[in-house]
């Protein structure tokens, strides 16, 4: 009887089809001992995908695939990160860091699928992504190895293309960028090149969705975001499905510049870095969402509310998609998301977008409790003896605290306290 041959290795490459995913194409199946399978994963990043899945094949990819993801990813990770209005440190709607857990989850379902035993990702040993990465693999499917052909090796651009011309890979002749970009419906990231400085402006060359600031309308434009129960559903009146949504913002807010993004940021690994965004969809849509939130959560909901928020936003950022306690803080979040029903007016102009006029039929404004004008059923004269209790612990606490301090001042006085000793000469 003749020994079964081991079976060869079977690898899902995440492939964007830049540089680094077409060089660890032959670099796996070498080093690896592999078939390659090439994954592309569609979240509205641009660029001819299509072509890119040749170029794969021709480059020695067993298969190249292509699954769009983009209505999955705007329905299931945008739209939950919206409802926690999601902006790490603050400022940044976490565009690359939602795409991640997303992408990871398709990779190791497409390996299990086709009874590969590894995925493989082009990312860096320094950045979040790998994080992302390998977290959710390890999570959802540990059975699976990870191989990070670029966190191995060790070419800069030059080597990898020294490397692609030795090995005859058909690679794009892009003309050399320094820069760095991830690309998704939620947003564009830049970085590298010259925004490394973070003392350097950045060069107008890095943005793209965002025109140039002579091209922004010397007129501000409204426009009105209706929610439903949290969810953004139609744009100046019209129902869009989410993906449309999502474009029409990024469009009308970009036009005005607005949803840059220029920030030191804190990374998992323990670095910071200077990022560059532009978001404007994610900005214009978490600005409108706050403001409705506004109207219809009581404070002390909002408070809690905003601890939760960013915890979320740190989970995400972090590369904890995939826990227990992310979806804990989700559906958290989504049961306060009933009452936030209604329309927001945002007034978009020169890089700015602000909420302007909102209305809800859960609104908790009452013109009768709040109008200085006629009609006010805000019982007046009641404040005083409210206050009056309000202020009461207050009163004694503020009276003890005064006693303490003067009690403490006279012993220090008195001769009999232990005097501080003088060193003299
Ligand atoms: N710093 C961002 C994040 O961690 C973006 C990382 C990817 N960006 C890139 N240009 N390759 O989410």
């Amino acid at each position: 009887m003749t020994q079964p041959t081991p079976t060869k290795s079977h690898v899902v490459l995440a492939y964007s089809g830049g540089l680094d995913t077409s060089v660890a194409i032959p670099w796996i199946a070498e080093k690896h001992d592999a078939a390659v399978t090439a994954l592309t994963v569609d979240v509205g990043q641009q660029g001819e995908l299509t072509g890119a899945l040749d170029r794969a094949r021709e480059n020695g990819a067993r298969d190249a695939r292509l699954i769009d993801a983009k209505s999955t990813f705007v329905e299931e990770y945008c739209f939950p990160a919206l409802q926690a209005n999601a902006l790490y440190e603050g400022i940044y709607p976490l565009s690359t860091a939602l795409a991640r857990p997303l992408i990871a989850k398709t990779l190791a379902e497409t390996a299990m699928a086709l009874g590969a035993d590894a995925v493989a990702h082009g990312c860096t040993g320094k950045g979040n992504d790998q994080v992302r990465f390998d977290v959710a693999v390890h999570t959802l499917a540990p059975e699976l190895r990870v191989i990070a052909p670029v966190r191995e090796w060790n070419m800069n651009r030059e080597d990898e293309i020294a490397y692609a011309h030795a090995h005859h890979l058909k690679i794009r002749v892009t003309p050399e960028s320094p820069y760095s970009v991830d690309e998704n419906l939620w947003g564009r990231s830049i970085e590298g090149g010259r925004l490394e400085d973070a003392n350097v402006a950045a060069p107008e060359v890095v943005f793209d969705w965002t025109g140039h600031p002579e091209s922004w309308p010397a007129e501000p434009e409204t426009l009105v975001v209706t929610f439903e129960r949290g969810i953004p559903v139609a744009v100046d009146g019209v129902r869009l499905d989410p993906v449309e949504l999502v474009r029409t913002m990024n469009r009308r807010a970009g036009q005005h510049g607005v949803g840059r993004i220029d920030h030191v940021e804190d990374r998992v690994v323990g670095i910071k870095s200077r990022e560059t965004y532009e978001c404007p969809g994610a900005v214009a849509l978490v600005t409108a969402h706050q403001a409705l939130e506004a109207l219809v959560l009581p404070r002390d909901l909002l408070q809690f509310k905003s601890s939760v928020d960013r915890r979320f936003s740190d989970l995400v950022y972090e590369g904890l998609w995939f826990s227990p306690l992310r979806e804990a803080l989700t559906a958290f979040v989504r049961s306060t998301q009933e009452v936030v029903t209604g329309d927001v007016t945002l007034r978009l102009h020169k890089g700015s977008c602000r909420a302007v006029a909102r209305r809800s039929e859960y609104s908790l404004l009452s013109h009768e409790l709040a109008t200085y004008g006629t009609g006010s059923r805000f019982p007046q004269e009641l404040a005083v003896g409210f206050i009056h209790l309000y202020g009461l612990p207050n009163q004694l606490a503020h009276a003890r605290v005064a006693a303490a301090r003067a009690a403490h001042a006279a012993a220090a006085s008195s001769t009999d306290a232990p005097r501080p000793v003088l060193r003299t000469a």
